[in-house]
């Protein structure tokens, strides 16, 4: 029997957890909006088009702020094309997903959906083929009330007070050599600068993210913050990081360590923004914004999925849906803990992203949704983890893995709501084969009782939910939980993902 002793460090306070950690991220990609959230037509369907137990499960699943509309595809994307009359709304080629775009879901239709499911809108600009004016021409549109003709044009499509969009993202993954419009780190840095002073002279009151690296593979990380960040690090907030993570030749310890990557990922971009803002001297900070992660197992899509061809453009294809494994989902879990430990920097994340592209969220057309693997931590994480962050002391042996070193059997990180008088735990245990009792002081929390304590875990490191069987895999009590003299006990099954509640 392998035991693990976690203490609770009196000095452990993180930061206070932005409700922004817990976002999403909608993509005119696939199945997404089209045959996603949605379906004119479908039994659950609202009046606007919309289907209502889509709606359901993504209030259940509690994202607070829903980045849009891309991603890759915001690159080619003309916005103008998506307000107005819908008969006269331009059909377009989307040459990120090599789909054709009808325009039918744009910008009123989207927050209209928002407004359902209670996120708040975070936009992306066109920083690949468009440029200053056209980001103006959005801000405008979204933003000002009335009394200029683009803001009127809003008004006249249907929606007389503003959007009041706060946060935006200054390009997507510009650092990519996919990207349309890819920039060198100098030439993008110097552009989301003028966007962003721009933006700022129409609208002082934004939350502005720079572009940073697409993964901490790519080949131009670490040079591509500093040289974006000494450009634009006076006008901007913050600047994203994306990762995707996925199983790779059967590696199943590295990928259990998946969540190491992330820390470092965290802790190398927050010392590159540091390094800059150490030289200016004024100050200020620069938060994370890490608006795309998640398990993505990107090589099946490219093998499988894409469309290709002159005369080849499928509306709304099924691309990028990937079934989400047991296994799938503990790592997703500890990725959510690794946001959590860096919650002081981190003040913004999204998850890639939210129904039937690499989603917690699955449909069928004319048929059910249902909730993969993923929904369960990130849902219980998103509901408990309220306050601030706290870190934890962790005595626990360790184990070795081709990519990381040794890693640390189970990771954790605790949570408190003071003026609640709620605590909550979340640990993840990546032995492949054993069980770790774990025993935490939880003294340090205030905490008095638990009110309960969920595992995901399975025999079956593959199961999965399916159309034909949605429900096989989902949390459990787990009954081994115990607290007595301040101290919890609870075993933790191999491969496994875990949430404790407590109360003071
Ligand atoms: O989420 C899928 C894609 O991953 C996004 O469009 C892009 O930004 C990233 O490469």
């Amino acid at each position: 029997m392998i035991t693990a002793r976690i203490t609770v460090d009196p000095r452990g306070r993180i930061g206070a957890i932005d409700r922004r950690l817990f976002g999403g991220f909608v993509e005119h990609l696939g199945r997404h909006v089209y045959d996603g959230i949605y379906e004119p037509g479908h039994p659950t369907a609202d009046a606007d088009g919309f289907r209502q137990d889509v709606v359901e499960l993504v209030r259940e699943l509690g994202v607070t702020t829903i980045r849009y509309p891309g991603g890759n595809f915001v690159s080619g994307f003309r916005w103008e094309d998506s307000v107005g009359p819908r008969a006269a709304r331009p059909r377009r080629l989307d040459l990120a997903w090599h789909s054709t775009e009808t325009n039918e879901v744009g910008l009123h239709e989207f927050a209209g959906w928002l407004d359902k499911v209670g996120s708040e809108l975070m936009l992306a600009v066109n920083l690949g083929t468009r440029g200053v004016a056209e980001a103006l021409d959005l801000l405008e549109y979204t933003n000002i009330p009335g009394g200029t003709t683009t803001s009127e044009r809003r008004r006249a499509n249907g929606r007389d007070e503003p959007f009041a969009v706060r946060m935006w993202c200054l390009g997507n993954e510009m650092d990519g050599p996919w990207q349309l419009g890819h920039r060198s780190a100098d030439d993008y840095g110097k552009l989301a600068t003028q966007t962003a002073r721009a933006m700022r002279q129409l609208d002082p009151g934004l939350q502005l993210v720079v572009c940073g690296s697409s993964s901490r593979d790519m080949p131009t990380f670490g040079a591509w913050e500093r040289t974006v960040l000494a450009h634009s690090y006076d006008d901007v907030d913050y600047i994203s990081c994306h990762a995707y993570y996925a199983e790779k030749d059967g590696d199943r310890g590295s990928f259990l360590a998946s969540g190491v990557d992330m820390d470092l990922f965290i802790e190398e971009v927050v010392r590159a923004a540091d390094e800059v803002g150490a030289a200016r001297g004024t100050g200020k900070r620069i938060d994370i914004s890490f608006d795309e992660w998640n398990i993505w197992y990107v090589d099946r899509y490219h093998d499988e999925d894409e469309a290709t061809g002159i005369g080849n453009w499928p509306i709304a294809p099924r691309i990028l849906e990937d079934n989400y494994s047991v296994l799938d989902a503990v790592v997703f879990g500890s990725l959510m803990i690794s946001l959590l430990t860096h919650a002081d920097r981190v003040t913004s994340a999204s998850l890639a992203q939210l129904v039937n592209v690499i989603a917690p969220i699955m449909t069928e057309p004319g048929g059910p949704a249902w909730r993969q693997t993923t929904f369960f931590p990130f849902a219980t994480t998103a509901r408990l983890a309220r306050g601030e962050a706290i870190r934890l002391q962790l005595d626990v042996p360790s184990y070795p893995t081709a990519r990381y070193g040794d890693v640390r059997l189970v990771d954790a990180v605790a949570t408190r709501d003071a003026e609640a008088g709620r605590s909550a735990l979340f640990l993840v245990n990546r032995s492949l084969t054993d069980a770790v009792t774990v025993t935490v002081d939880v003294a340090g929390l205030g905490a008095g009782s638990v009110l309960a304590a969920d595992t995901l875990a399975d025999t079956d490191l593959d199961a999965r939910n399916t159309l034909e069987e949605p429900q096989r895999v989902g949390l459990a009590p787990n009954a081994s939980v115990a607290l007595a003299e301040g101290v919890l006990t609870i075993e933790l099954p191999p491969v496994s993902w875990t949430a404790v509640e407590l109360a003071d």
